[in-house]
């Protein structure tokens, strides 16, 4: 199973992040992670949809949108206007995750459920005939540069059991601390989409080639 790489453009220079998403699927990314977040549903606040359609003409790959927003029924409809390919909600941004995926199923977007570090993987159980993508964090969401949460792995592991017995094409994704090392851990529990900021972008444009390479191991 190849190893697609989604770099979050929350480490890129803000200043020109046009430019730098050219750069990074120059240098071989395979979807372009982009992270909303509301300073609510998580102590950051990042882009709105009106950013996300300003880039999307500078991409050719996928846009991955990882909504860390409360309430975030409210703005599907922007989001996948905006030009995002996927669309992933964590179950606590809305009393009704079952109804999100639904409505990102509906709209055409890839449907993605995201669990936090202290939620139990038992949270998509009942979501796994409505979506696309499962997101494990690896860090709790809000910021780049932290530090992997190894507890998280067993996580992942149950995942792939779970999305294995579906017999769909879902995809594994991990967000959060991915270096060359914790890639390697991800992917033997079980990931075949790594989410990787500081690792990415560490270095300058420069850099880039080099660093997604050192991520596929
Ligand atoms: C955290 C975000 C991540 C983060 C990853 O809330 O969802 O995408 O930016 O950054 P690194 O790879 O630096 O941990
Ligand atoms: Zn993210």
């Amino acid at each position: 199973m190849p190893v697609l790489i989604a770099p979050s453009i929350l480490s890129a220079d803000f200043s020109t992040l046009g430019a730098e998403i050219e750069a990074i699927e120059a240098a071989g990314a395979d979807w372009i992670h982009v992270d909303v977040m509301d300073g609510h549903f998580v102590p950051n606040i990042t882009i709105g949809p009106a950013v996300v359609k300003a880039l999307r003409p500078h991409a050719r790959k996928p846009f991955d949108v990882h909504l860390m927003i409360a309430p975030v029924d409210p703005y599907l409809d922007a989001f996948a206007e905006a030009g995002a390919d996927g669309l992933t909600v964590h179950p606590e941004a809305g009393p009704h995750i079952h109804r999100s995926l639904q409505h990102i199923r509906k709209l055409g977007r890839r449907a993605g459920v995201v669990l936090n570090p202290g939620t139990p993987i038992d949270a998509i159980d009942n979501l796994m005939d409505l979506v696309d993508l499962v997101l494990i964090m690896s860090v709790n969401p809000g910021f780049g540069g932290q530090s992997f949460i190894d507890s998280q792995l067993r996580k992942i592991e149950a995942a792939r059991r779970r999305i294995d017995q579906t017999g769909r094409d879902i995809a594994l994704e991990v967000d959060g601390g991915i270096t060359p090392e914790t890639a390697r851990l991800a992917v033997s529990a079980g990931a075949n989409v790594l989410v990787a900021g500081t690792a990415v972008f560490s270095g300058g444009p420069s850099a880039y080639a080099a660093n997604i390479k050192a991520l596929r191991g």
